[in-house]
């Protein structure tokens, strides 16, 4: 009988065979950090995409066994490098063909330069941001080239390192100091000296940070293929709908229900989020007719009433029960019978280690967020049973739904009420 890593090291070899044999008869380009290197790593194909998750997994693993239990207690996750990354905003400094010296570099962006030299190495080797191709000096490589050239990305860094990061330090002070659930009580609360707010009453008193996390939920979206919101277009049978009202409540500057509209030309959408945040700019010209913004606050009554279908996307996650069952009777008002409420939401398993390891570890990584920044949690589908049932007993059933692949699953709610 083999062992545990000779089977994971089995695993990782015949699956990095497919995805060789696959990308050679596609002549698509192999992965590496160079700067001209491919950014997506997914694959279109189900079995290889599998394949490539299956590998990861497995060498996740691999690592982990070989490294021993005593080691994996003491990652190393630091966040000044790429916080100072982000804040002196290096990566827009190194020159996008060819390499700068740390010397030219440091006084580009005024920092002393044996601090920018092993901020920058301490970036190489953890996070794949930059290249040292000769001694002293500094060039892109695939990801820091993306730190330069998408605002998402950097919305994304900055949103983890600059806000996120400090709420995870206090994070053990928040429940010490308020042992409660309301959404100031939390180590952002602490970390940003706004004991007296939620975090989104914290953003709505600054804007530029506001836009930074709506910019930065497109970089999470994009970047972690199991949120993508392609997801939810496969997941509920939008085209059935006809010339369907839709509302995409708390839907930020509008990316998910853009793509709704572009794939399903009937819809006619409204996005609605707080005034700050509910603006028009964005929207193509092609699509003006059929998206519109409206400001809106969801603990507020429903402005739009008796609409088809309700969104709620990777919104009530970021509330306790009480905010959110709020969110789903501000609803009630506005509902036609036998309208439907789409929540598309983390559903976490019930029991730690049955999914695999990526994606399970995704969605800790994002309950562990909500502790930090909102007092709120990923719900199992019981939660999500109990919440909806609690906030009126005229919502129908879950269905539930959940493409394979993704994070978010899709849970549809029939309004029975008249
Ligand atoms: C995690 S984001 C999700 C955005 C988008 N639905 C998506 O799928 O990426 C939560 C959204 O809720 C909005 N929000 C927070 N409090 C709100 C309120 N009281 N009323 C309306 N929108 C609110 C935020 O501005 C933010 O855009």
């Amino acid at each position: 009988m083999t062992s545990r890593i000779e089977d994971l090291a089995l695993t990782v070899a015949t699956s990095i065979s497919q995805i060789g044999d696959y990308l050679r008869s596609q002549s698509l380009p192999f992965p590496s950090f160079d700067v001209d290197g491919p950014v997506e790593a997914t694959l279109k194909d189900v079995q290889i995409e599998q394949a490539r998750q299956d590998a990861m997994a497995s060498c996740l693993e691999l690592f982990s066994l070989l490294q021993g239990p005593r080691m994996c207690l003491r990652p190393c996750y630091n966040a000044a490098p790429m916080h100072a990354i982000y804040k002196f905003e290096i990566a827009q400094k190194v020159p996008l063909v060819g390499d700068i010296s740390f010397t030219d570099l440091a006084v580009k962006c005024g920092l002393y330069e044996p601090d920018l030299r092993r901020i920058i190495r301490f970036a190489i080797i953890y996070h794949r941001a930059f290249l040292e191709p000769r001694k002293g000096y500094v060039a892109h490589s695939a990801a820091s080239r993306q730190l330069m050239e998408d605002a998402d990305v950097r919305d994304g860094i900055g949103l983890m390192f600059d806000d996120f990061y400090p709420s995870f330090a206090r994070t053990v002070d928040a429940i010490e100091t308020f042992q409660g659930q309301e959404p100031n009580q939390t180590g952002w609360a602490l970390a940003h000296n706004s004991t007296h707010q939620s975090t989104f009453e914290y953003l709505a008193e600054h804007p530029s940070r506001a836009a930074r996390f709506s910019g930065a939920m497109k970089f999470f979206s994009s970047t972690v293929p199991g949120n993508s919101p392609s997801h939810l277009l496969q997941a509920f049978p939008w085209g059935e709908l006809g010339a369907a009202t839709v509302v995409d409540v708390g839907g930020a500057d509008g990316y998910v229900s853009m793509l709704l509209a572009q794939s399903f030309p009937k819809l006619q959408i409204t996005v609605e989020d707080l005034p700050h945040i509910a603006q028009e700019g964005k929207v193509p010209l092609p699509l003006r007719e059929r998206v519109r913004f409206e400001a809106q606050d969801f603990f507020q009554e429903q402005n739009v009433k008796g609409a088809d279908v309700y969104l709620l996307r990777w919104v009530l996650h970021d509330w306790p029960d009480k905010q959110a069952i709020q969110v789903l009777r501000a609803l009630v008002p506005a509902l036609k019978s036998g309208a439907r409420v789409l929540i598309n939401d983390n559903v976490a398993p019930g029991q730690a280690g049955l999914m695999p390891l990526i994606p399970e570890q995704f969605i800790r990584e994002l309950d562990m967020i909500m502790l930090a920044a909102f007092n709120a949690y990923e719900r199992e589908l019981e939660d999500w049973e109990r919440l909806v049932k609690a906030a009126d007993p005229r919502f129908g059933p879950i269905k539930y739904t959940q493409q394979s692949g993704a994070l978010l699953g899709v849970l549809e709610i029939e309004w029975l009420g008249e």
